[in-house]
């Protein structure tokens, strides 16, 4: 099946076969970039951002961890490659996804809107069309990589949709999603479009992690209040679609952490160490260092701090001879328009600081705006009296961890904004509103003149907290309840007994043909396009191979042999191509319309099965076709086809973007009719009242006849449904390639008439 244009999916799902991996991580960065060199030759460096910082080093802990994710650059992806003991697995991102899908959706949508609306977010449906395109891209990639039963772990707000799409795919993994940013208050998120699919999809995870209790408590807000689902605590009861049944996703806190005994462990280092002093050197020997450092982001709120030491320089409060501030600015998203317009600021400010206020041949503001390594970077925090995190909303923040870590010496002050997620734990910082100029500037000058036994007691409470809190620890707690939450179908994907395209031997097939017709009461059951009649363009124009059909027909006379024909095709329109006698079964819409029975069949058996209508089934497919058809008129050009069991939405001929809204509000109405098997296709969603399959029929027909074993002919995935059901004296004949859970192969509908007529001639031998 299909699924294109359709952004989530339900319970009938074509499942991916499973890979090797017990843990895939699934982000949009991998922890390393690719960069072309002047020579042609690629380098790899470590990818920017918080999210690598603590997740590469909890991967080089894991046996058989895979890290599904963008190499940073354009165009076609690297072949997957293993590097520090785990599997990468590049995923592809053309110029267009990046502009829209990552430039766009993700960065000038998402992350503004989940930053409590800093910069204004910019909504463009375009935009939203590659999320979905790219979202599915990265799921695709991913789900079939975990070995069976495995983890699948997704990160950030980029991938939002991924848990729902690789559940459709691999309902024998256990889904997680953490959210690395905030989550904001449900009055900011009801701002998005297609919000509610954005929430439909993080629900594909059996766990939802965030930073922040607040980011948890708005998440459980914005599903309650905007989907309506009933929320116990930290557990959300998800309506299943179709089919499928009520789950439960659970939410938590797990505030993310770094890898702080390696961070530790390296201000032991002498290198480091001299580092450290020669940057003292190199900056004339101030009597004080302070340090920013962050991805140039307008959340960090770089702006707020240049304007308070400014200021702090202008009124004399700081004599630049004694005190320096390092700024580093990690480029980032440098061709998004906000974060252009923030380098600007930020560069003219720096450069009014220097030329008011820089001592000749030494900055006020030594301003960097290029990244720095981590054995660099720990140098820089050994070196530094004083570090500002200012940010105005951020999930976390490492570099306030990192610093901690970097100080086993416990001297250092750490000014850090209450509106950083670390602020939570890290109450011993001195912690400021940054939007209160005045205030940070009395930390700033607080911290410059905390006594060394003040700096003491406090850099000792913030290791104890960063010390036992590191990253290792969160991704413990994290996939410690991930395994006990949600309860993934250990049910394996189906059986595949045969691939490729190769008949089987005709030695084989006659024998078991032989061993078959034995048996004393037969099933003999078949598809009809692509079997009995080879497949053409126009339905309609359908030639029937008519030897094939007069084989099945005798069959159907010969004692202890039931025979049927099993389509998609709606039984009328079989029976008009077919036009067979009475003692030959018709099943139609893939046995949702079975038809008249040979009275010596037990009707009562088709009757209690799933097959037939009930008068509720009928009730409820009419409350559907009302409101699938009011669907239709709000969106010109779509329309309701009506089945004897089934309602379905056709949007192939929508104007603009009607056919996905239609799509849209018809599976949020699906998340309402769980008794409902709701089967999105290529520009259809189909609502069934009765839940069956061409192998349900099978089974309901093989009982009716009280059939020893069946026999069933079939050349489509639909067909699987049967052959997955296979008894140990059934007899399954796939026709055509591909993989099968048939234990036979022919090759066309030539082989499929001589099939029929062998079993004729068999089985009267038999009479
Ligand atoms: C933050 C986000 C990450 C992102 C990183 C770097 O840490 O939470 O998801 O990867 O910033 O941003 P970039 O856009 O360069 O990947």
């Amino acid at each position: 099946m299909s699924r294109e244009g359709v952004p989530l999916s339900t319970s009938s799902s074509v499942q991916d076969r499973p890979g090797e991996h017990e843990l895939v991580v699934v982000a949009n960065r991998l922890p390393v970039d690719s960069r072309t060199l002047p020579d042609g030759a690629t380098e790899w460096v470590t990818s920017p951002g918080g999210l690598v910082t603590a997740m590469e080093s909890v991967m080089r802990t894991i046996d058989s961890g895979a890290w599904v994710g963008w190499a940073g650059a354009p165009g076609e992806a690297p072949e997957p490659f293993d590097a520090d003991g785990m599997s990468l697995y590049p995923v592809r991102l053309d110029q267009e996804d990046i502009e829209r899908y990552y430039e766009g959706y993700s960065n000038a949508t998402l992350w503004p809107l989940y930053h409590d609306v800093i910069v204004a977010p910019e909504f463009h449906r375009g935009w939203w069309d590659s999320y979905l395109t790219a979202n599915r891209r990265f799921a695709a990639a991913a789900a079939p990589v975990a070995a069976p039963g495995g983890t699948i772990w997704v990160h950030d707000y980029q991938l939002q949709l991924v848990p729902r799409m690789i559940r459709d795919r691999r309902s024998d993994v256990r889904i997680g999603f953490f959210n690395h940013i905030p989550f904001p208050p449900v009055e900011l998120f009801s701002q998005l479009p297609k919000r509610n699919s954005i929430l439909r999809g993080l629900l594909g995870a059996d766990l939802v992690g965030f930073q922040r209790e607040s980011d948890s408590l708005n998440f459980l807000a914005a599903v309650r209040k905007l989907l309506g689902h009933h929320v116990d605590g930290m557990t959300i009861s998800v309506p299943g679609i179709g089919a499928a049944p009520m789950r439960e996703v659970q939410v938590q806190t797990f505030p993310i952490s770094i890898d702080s005994s390696a961070v530790s462990a390296l201000t032991e280092d002498p290198e480091i160490r001299e580092r450290a002093a020669q940057l003292r050197r190199d900056l004339g020997d101030p009597e004080k260092i302070v340090l920013g450092a962050d991805r140039l982001d307008y959340t960090k709120g770089i702006r707020h701090r240049l304007k308070a030491w400014g200021e702090l320089l202008d009124d004399g409060s700081i004599d630049p001879h004694d005190t320096v501030i390092i700024q580093i600015a990690t480029p980032s998203r440098e061709r998004v328009e906000s974060y252009r317009q923030l380098r600007d600021e930020v560069e003219l400010t720096v450069g009014r600081i220097n030329g008011e206020h820089a001592p000749l041949g030494r900055p006020a503001v030594s301003y960097q705006h290029h990244s720095f390594d981590r054995r660099e970077m720990t140098a820089l925090f050994m070196a530094a009296d004083v570090v500002l995190v200012t940010a105005l909303r951020d999930g976390m923040n490492l570099v306030a961890k990192e610093y901690v870590a970097s100080r086993p010496d416990l001297h250092g002050v750490l000014v850090l904004s209450e509106f950083a997620g670390a602020a939570d734990e890290l109450r011993a910082a001195v912690l400021v509103n940054p939007h209160d100029i005045d205030e940070l500037k009395a930390a700033i000058l607080r911290s410059l003149a905390m006594p060394p036994e003040e700096q003491e007691e406090a850099m000792r409470s913030l290791r104890h907290q960063v010390m036992e809190h590191d990253v290792q620890f969160w991704a413990h707690q994290f996939l410690e309840n991930l395994t006990a939450s949600g309860s993934p179908e250990q049910e394996a994907a189906p059986v595949i007994r045969l691939t490729g395209d190769a008949p089987s031997d005709p030695v084989e097939l006659d024998a078991t043909l032989r061993d078959f017709t034995a048996v004393p009461r037969l099933l003999i059951a078949s598809d009809f396009d692509g079997v009995l009649a080879p497949i053409v363009s126009d339905r309609d124009a359908v030639q029937p191979d008519h030897a094939a059909l007069t084989a099945l027909r005798r069959l159907s006379d010969l004692p202890g042999v039931a025979v049927a024909l099993v389509s998609g095709r709606a039984l009328a329109d079989l029976d008009s191509h077919t036009e067979m006698p009475s003692s030959v079964v018709l099943v139609g819409s893939h046995g949702a319309e079975v038809g008249a029975l040979p009275p010596w069949m037990q009707a009562e058996v088709l009757d209690k099965s799933a097959l037939s209508m009930t008068p509720e089934a009928e009730e409820q497919l009419a409350a559907i076709t009302t409101t699938l058809r009011r669907i239709a008129r709000a969106h010109p050009g779509t329309e309701v086809e009506t089945k004897p069991t089934a309602a379905v939405l056709h949007t192939r001929n929508a104007k603009g973007r009607g056919g996905i809204n239609a799509t849209e509000s018809a599976l949020e109405y699906a998340t309402t009719l769980p008794e409902v098997t709701v089967t999105p296709g290529k520009e259809v969603v189909e609502f069934a009242v009765v839940h069956t399959s061409k192998g349900a029929a099978i089974d309901a027909l093989s009982r009716a006849s009280a059939a020893d074993a069946w026999l069933y002919l079939g050349d489509d995935i639909t067909d699987e449904s049967v052959f997955a059901q296979l008894g140990s004296d059934d007899v399954g004949v796939k026709v055509g390639s591909g993989d099968t859970a048939a234990q036979l192969r022919i090759p066309d509908t030539e082989a499929a008439r001589d099939l029929l007529r062998r079993l004729l001639e068999l089985r009267a031998e038999q009479s």
